[in-house]
Parts: C-alpha cells; structure tokens; sequence
C-alpha cells in the first residue's frame, strides 16, 4: 500500500462523490440489489443496541433510517452531507471525536474501498465503548471478478473494478486479513452477511454487469454451500470487546 495509491483512491472518491453523483440508482440493478441487501442488514443490525450515540461513517446523504437525534454524519465530501443532522466533513481515518464516545458505528457503502482498512478500524477501535456494535462493509480479494488476475486472493491490492458502470480504482482485502485485523485490535465476528457471490463469475466472463446482476438472486442458496469469502461484499457484524 503506497501512499501514492491511498492519495490516489481518495482523490479518485472526492471527484466520483460530487452534488450531482446519484446513489444507489435503481435503473442500474447491481448496485440496486446491494443497496436493497444493505438495507435489510442494517435494519437488523440498528436492533442490537437500542441506546447511545450512532456513528455514520461516509453517510453519503444517507442515514438508513438512523434516529438523527443519535447519529453523528461523517463524509469527506460535504455534498455528501446534505440534509443530514450532526454532520461534519472529515476523513474516515482521522475523525474528530472523543474516545468513547459512541455505542454503535456503522460503515457501509465500501467506505474501506477508498481509505485504507486498518486506519478506519484504528479509529472505530478509538470511538467505540466496549460493547459498541459495529457494522464493517468491505469488498473481497476472493470475488470470482478477479480469478486469474494478480488481485485474486490478495491480503491488499488495488484492484481495477467498476461502480455503476463506470471503471474505478478501489482497495480490496483478504477475508482472512480483515479477520486478522478485526481479532488483533479486540473485535469480535458475530455474524457475517454477502452479497454478489455468482454474479462477479458471470461478470468476469461476460463482463456485462446487468446481465451478471441477474445471478444475485442465487446468492442465499449458494452461500451454504459456496465460501462466503468469494463473493464481492462483505458484512460483518462486529462487536467490541
Ligand atoms: C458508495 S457511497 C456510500 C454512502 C452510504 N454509506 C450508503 O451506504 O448509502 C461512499 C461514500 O463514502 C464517502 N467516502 C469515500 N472515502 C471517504 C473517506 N476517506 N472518508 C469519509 N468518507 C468517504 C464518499 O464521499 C461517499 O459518500
């Protein structure tokens, strides 16, 4: 991880990330069935702890429902603020917040695809009180998109991917680094959720990223019998010990 790449992925996310970037456009359907699976995961995970201060690290204009008299908004882009309470424009890996200072924090959207990893979980580790939840998104080294690429199973690599049709640059993780990470900082896995475990296999042969979205539907099934280290989203569910 040179600081040439880290400087060149977020310049990359301040530009994509600008007033008029539409999210989670519904006409685009894999982005769309990760925004529909998100938001049914983190409308489970805001049960698990039903008081305390909430973080929303890269909201991206978007709060997922969180109560605004509990959530701090951050993003790097203030566009990305817009219309949201308790919002401040920072950098996911520097926040300026007191330790101890929130009981859950939720980072989804593949904030750690444009930030390194471990700086973000420094800072989550920072920030939350023991017994904090927190909900981490990443994208996989192991997504079948990269088979028989030098990306493929990689610990961290900048991979050469896309977002919404358009080609980008974005950090990717081994399963077994981010678990590393996670454990020798004092979290704890409690639960782990995918999404877009086929469809990366669809898309790195066809490489047509409607068409391959159409495979998402096979992805409860085949994630009893798939590692669910292979697909290309990865949610965890994590508390702080
Ligand atoms: C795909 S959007 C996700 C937005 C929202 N979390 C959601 O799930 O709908 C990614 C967001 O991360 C923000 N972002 C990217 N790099 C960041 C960084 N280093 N610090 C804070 N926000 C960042 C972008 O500005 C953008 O709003």
């Amino acid at each position: 991880m040179s600081a040439e790449e880290v400087t060149q992925i977020r310049e990359q996310a301040k530009a994509t990330y600008h007033s008029s970037y539409v999210m989670w456009a519904n006409h685009l359907p894999w982005s769309w069935q990760v925004y529909k699976r998100l938001s049914e995961i983190v409308s489970k995970w805001k049960q698990c702890k039903n008081q305390g201060k909430i973080l929303n690290i890269g909201a991206g204009r978007n709060t997922y429902g969180l109560d605004p008299y509990r959530t701090f908004n951050i993003d790097q882009n203030l566009a990305m603020l817009e219309g949201l309470q308790n919002a401040v424009s920072c950098s996911a890996d520097a926040l300026p917040f007191k330790s101890n200072s929130f009981d859950m924090v939720l980072c989804v959207g593949s904030i750690v695809a444009y930030c390194p990893l471990t700086e973000v979980l420094r800072e989550v580790n920072r920030l939350l009180v023991p017994g904090g939840k927190f909900l981490l998104h990443y994208e996989s080294s192991w997504s079948l998109e990269f088979l028989g690429t030098p990306t493929f199973k990689a610990t961290v690599a900048v991979a050469d991917t896309f977002n919404d049709g358009d080609k980008e640059k974005a950090w990717v993780y081994s399963p077994e680094f981010v678990e590393f990470q996670l454990e020798s900082m004092g979290f704890k896995v409690l639960k782990q959720e995918v999404i877009h475990l086929l469809s990366p296999l669809i898309y790195r042969i066809t490489k047509s990223e409607p068409f391959a979205a159409k495979f998402a539907r096979f992805d409860r099934v085949l994630a009893r019998f798939v590692p669910n280290g292979f697909a290309e989203n990865q949610i965890l569910f994590i508390e702080k010990l």
